[in-house]
């Protein structure tokens, strides 16, 4: 574990300097806006979409800048997605990776906007050249982060996630919505390292399948830190999911088994990896860091 938090580290700060170079302050009115995509784009974060991109990359041995371009690209559609779930009209909450949220520390409007302004900019970071010098591949990269994006991704989930509808749903139907909320981005995480590297029908399709168990994963890890972990190590408040009444693992299956779900989806997830032998081993790890994060 050592070398893998050292490595997503590294990540990490490589990340944080593409998006401080992207998100450069400007003078003016417009400056508040900027100045709260930087806040909600560079304040800390596990970085982990990021590193299964450059991890992902890695594998079909993609230079470094490019990954890291890419990795920014959905690192702003994450930080928007956190700052759109604090707002009073989502999740209402007040803290985030230890700070008080976009909305707190500016205004609600402003949240809105820095959450817009992350999200257009992401696709301009996939279009610049120095994602990838092939257009083509760069129009996929495009293709990808939106769908995983919008309604069919993240933003479906999210309606799902708020939606009268959820009261009902059973482990089918939370896992289709877990699936879209979370799954869907962490997914382009690992299928952007493989457009990066056009790589092979079958590579393509184990990093999917090792994608969408650890995505699911992570979202069950996620509502057992909300129900049981600490708002001190986790930098954001913890019993929301009961209070709000939202629909996950831990309600239906308990702290012991919603545990026991996500320890079988990162075994399996571990082995679809095997085709690629050693190279994969920092995947492997990030799939066990996803079930032992406290934070
Ligand atoms: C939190 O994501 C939101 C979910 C999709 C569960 P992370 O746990 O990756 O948040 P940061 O980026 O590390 O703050
Ligand atoms: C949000 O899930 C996932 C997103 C798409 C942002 P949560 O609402 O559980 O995320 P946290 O717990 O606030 O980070
Ligand atoms: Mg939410
Ligand atoms: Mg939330
Ligand atoms: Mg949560």
């Amino acid at each position: 574990m050592g070398e893998l938090k050292h490595a997503l580290a590294e990540t990490a700060e490589a990340t944080a300097q593409v998006l401080d170079a992207w998100l450069a302050p400007v003078p003016g009115a417009v400056g508040r806006v900027v100045e709260a995509m930087r806040y909600g784009a560079l304040g800390g974060g596990k970085r982990l979409r990021p590193f299964l991109v450059v991890q992902s990359a890695a594998l079909f041995d993609v230079p470094r800048q490019q990954a890291l371009h890419a990795a920014a690209a959905l690192e702003m559609v994450h930080c928007y997605s956190l700052i759109h779930d604090d707002l009073p009209a989502m999740d209402d909450s007040d803290l985030r990776r230890g700070r008080p949220t976009v909305h707190r520390e500016f205004d609600d409007a402003t949240a809105v906007l820095a959450g817009d302004g992350l999200l257009t900019e992401a696709f301009a970071v996939l279009a610049d050249p120095r994602t990838h010098p092939d257009a083509a591949v760069r129009v996929e990269l495009v293709a990808a982060l939106a769908a995983a994006s919008g309604s069919a991704g993240m933003v479906g989930g999210q309606m799902i996630d708020l939606s009268p509808e959820r009261s009902g749903l059973d482990l089918d139907g939370i896992t289709h919505l877990q699936r879209l909320k979370t799954g869907a981005l962490i997914t382009f995480a690992c299928e952007a390292g493989a457009s990066l590297g056009r790589a092979p029908a079958d590579a393509r399709a184990a990093l999917a399948a090792y994608a969408g168990e650890l995505g699911l994963a992570f979202q069950i890890v996620d509502d057992l830190l909300d129900a049981a972990g600490s708002a001190e190590e986790l930098g954001k408040p913890t019993g929301q999911d009961a209070a709000l009444g939202k629909a996950t693992f831990v309600g239906q299956l308990g702290l012991e088994g919603a545990r026991v779900k996500a320890e079988a989806l990162i075994e399996t997830a571990r082995t679809r990896l095997d085709l690629f032998g050693e190279k994969a081993d920092f995947l492997r790890e990030t799939a066990t860091f996803v079930l032992q994060r406290r934070s």
